[in-house]
C-alpha cells in the first residue's frame, strides 16, 4: 500500500511515519513544503497522479494559533483551508481517501465543561486558525466523500511541546503558575498515529472522529502529573486564563475553556484510545531516557 504524507517534518507527522513504517507492506511518500507546498493546486495534482496513492494523510498546517491573528488571513487560509481541499481535490481523481487533521477549536469553547462535544455539535470558531481549519474540514467534504477529519487538541510528541516545556521550569523554578480553567485533553502524537493507523487498518467508515487521549483535565492538573510522573519538586500555582496573561504580559488568541473532545464514535469502531495519563507516563519513559 502506498501512502503519501505531508507536511512530513511536523510533530504528528514523525509518530505517523513511525507508525506506519511498522507494516513491511507500506511505502511511505514523505513530503515537506519543499517537496509538495499544498497550497499549490497544479503540483498536488501532478505529484497525486503521478505516485496514484491508496491514501493521503494531510499533517501539513499553520499550527501557530497566536501568529495567526497577526499575520494575514488569506496566508493562514491558504495553508490550512485551500491546501486541504487541494489535496482532496487531487486524491478524488485516483479514487484515494484523504485523512485530514483538524482541532477542538472549530467550536467556540463555551461549552459546560460538565459535557464534551461529540462530532455533529454546532461548530463556531473565534479565531483565525479556528475558522481556518474549519474551512479546511469544508474544503475536503466539499472535494471528496473519502474522508477522515481526525479533531485532535493539545497535542505533544516529538520535538518541542507544552511536556517539555513543564519538565524545564519544574527542573529550573521553585514554583510556577499554571492556567485552572481551561478543560481538555492532552494527546500523544504516537497514539493519534495510532489511531490514525488503525483507521485505516481496520477500514472504518469514512467521517469525522474526535480522536484526543481518554479522560479530560485542565492544564494546572496536566502540570501536576507530569512533575508527580516525572519526580520533579515545584510549586503548582492555580491561575484563571485572564490572570495568567496578565502576570505574563501577553496578547494571545481567544483560548477555549471547554476542548473536551468526546471520544466515544471512535471507541465504538473498536480503535484503542488510552488515556491521557497512561499516554503521560509512556511519553516521559522515552522523554526522560533521552537525557
Ligand atoms: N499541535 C497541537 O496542539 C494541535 C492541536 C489540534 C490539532 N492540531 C492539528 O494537527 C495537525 C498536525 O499538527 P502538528 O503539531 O504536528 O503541526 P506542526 O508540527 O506545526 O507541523 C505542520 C507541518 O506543516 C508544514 N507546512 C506548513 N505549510 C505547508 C505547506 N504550504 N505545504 C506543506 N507543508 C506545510 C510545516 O512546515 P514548516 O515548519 O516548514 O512550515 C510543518 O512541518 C495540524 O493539522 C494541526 O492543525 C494540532
Amino acid at each position: 500500500m502506498k501512502i503519501l504524507i505531508t507536511g512530513a517534518n511536523g510533530m504528528l507527522a514523525n509518530a505517523v511515519k513511525t507508525r506506519l513504517q511498522q507494516n513491511p507492506e507500506t511505502e511511505l511518500i514523505c513530503t515537506d513544503v519543499n517537496d509538495l507546498d499544498i497550497t499549490d493546486e497544479v503540483a498536488v495534482e501532478k505529484m497525486i497522479k503521478e505516485i496514484r496513492p491508496d491514501y493521503v494523510i494531510n499533517c501539513a498546517a499553520y499550527t501557530a494559533v497566536d501568529k495567526a491573528e497577526e499575520v494575514d488571513y488569506e496566508l493562514v487560509n491558504r495553508i490550512n483551508a485551500k491546501g486541504p481541499g487541494n489535496l482532496a481535490k487531487a486524491a478524488s481523481m485516483v479514487n484515494a481517501p484523504i485523512i485530514h487533521i483538524s482541532t477542538d477549536y472549530v467550536f467556540d469553547g463555551e461549552l459546560d465543561v460538565e459535557k464534551s462535544y461529540v462530532e455533529s455539535d454546532p461548530v463556531g470558531p473565534v479565531t483565525v486558525y479556528g475558522k481556518t481549519k474549519l474551512a479546511g474540514e469544508n474544503e475536503v467534504k466539499a472535494n471528496t466523500d473519502k474522508y477522515y477529519i481526525f479533531r485532535t487538541a493539545w497535542l505533544y510528541g516529538e520535538g518541542n511541546n507544552f511536556v517539555r516545556t513543564m519538565l524545564k521550569l519544574g527542573n529550573s523554578k521553585d514554583e510556577i503558575s499554571v492556567v485552572m480553567d481551561q478543560h481538555g485533553s492532552p494527546t500523544y502524537a504516537v497514539d493519534l498515529a495510532n489511531m490514525i493507523a488503525e483507521a485505516i487498518e481496520k477500514k472504518i467508515p469514512f467521517g469525522i472522529y474526535h480522536s484526543t487521549n481518554e479522560g479530560f483535565t485542565t492544564w494546572y492538573d496536566f502540570t501536576k502529573a507530569i512533575f508527580e510522573y516525572a519526580g520533579i519538586i515545584c510549586k503548582v500555582n492555580p491561575v484563571t486564563t485572564t490572570e495568567y496573561i496578565d502576570m505574563m504580559k501577553i496578547t494571545q488568541a481567544k483560548r477555549p475553556k471547554n476542548s473536551q473532545l468526546n471520544k466515544a464514535k471512535i471507541i465504538a469502531q473498536g480503535i484503542a484510545v488510552p488515556t491521557w495519563e497512561d499516554a503521560l507516563k509512556r511519553y516521559l519513559e522515552v522523554e526522560l531516557n533521552q537525557k
